[in-house]
């Protein structure tokens, strides 16, 4: 099937001049920079910011995903939608957070179905730990949410034990409308009936 740009879809990637300084989001988000700003870290293939984008034109989505395929394939699912509310930036998430977001600039970052780094010796490479939590938090603006999904339960168990030493953040009940937008892998894991596991943690 021929795909119908609304925009050309490079325009969606966002490629900072200097990685040495906080994004000016007057540049990231020209025209409409003083809308909250929601940070999707990991996005994939951007199923989910697409759908963001769309349903909420009245705030800014920023995909952080470190490979180029991926990051491509969101900027042409962008661009055959209306919204011009979204960009995919290609760069590390943790390095993102804690040197390209200006200090309290962020209403939501969305942590959906990280890697789950299963192996032992692997597991110093998961997103969440209490380093990220701190640049986290740094990023977010007071009354800040992030919001963590995942299939994996040894991860969210991790997630939980480093939550809980943290005294940056509450975490708050969090059960989302029927009708919130999916991640693609979220969709693959729930269509092999896996459970999806998830926390919602407020700056304070
Ligand atoms: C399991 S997939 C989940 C994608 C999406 N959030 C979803 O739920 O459909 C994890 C994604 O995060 C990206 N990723 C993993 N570690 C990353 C990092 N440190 N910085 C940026 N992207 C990362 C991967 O390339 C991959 O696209």
């Amino acid at each position: 099937m021929q795909s119908v740009f609304l925009i050309p879809p490079e325009t969606v990637e966002f490629r900072p001049e200097n990685y040495f300084v906080p994004l000016d989001l007057d540049v990231v988000f020209p025209g409409r920079s003083n809308a909250p700003l929601e940070v999707d870290l990991g996005s994939g293939d951007g199923g989910f910011l697409v759908e963001m984008a769309n349903r909420y034109p009245n705030r800014n989505f920023l995909g952080v995903e470190r490979l180029l395929g991926r990051v491509r394939k969101t900027c042409r699912r962008m661009a055959r939608t209306e919204a011009r509310n979204g960009r995919v930036i290609r760069v590390e998430s943790h390095y993102l957070v804690r040197h390209l977001l200006p200090r309290g600039s962020v209403s939501v970052l969305h942590v959906m179905c990280p890697d789950p780094w299963p192996k032992r010796h692997h597991q110093f490479k998961r997103l969440i730990q209490t380093e990220f939590l701190d640049d986290a938090r740094e990023a977010l603006a007071p009354g800040g949410e992030l919001r963590l999904t995942t299939d994996d339960l040894p991860y969210f168990k991790h997630m939980c034990a480093v939550f809980k030493a943290h005294c940056g953040f509450a975490e708050e009940p969090w059960t989302p409308e029927p009708d919130y937008p999916q991640t693609d892998f979220e969709r693959l894991f729930r269509s092999q009936g896996l459970p999806i596991y998830r926390a919602l943690l407020r700056r304070i």
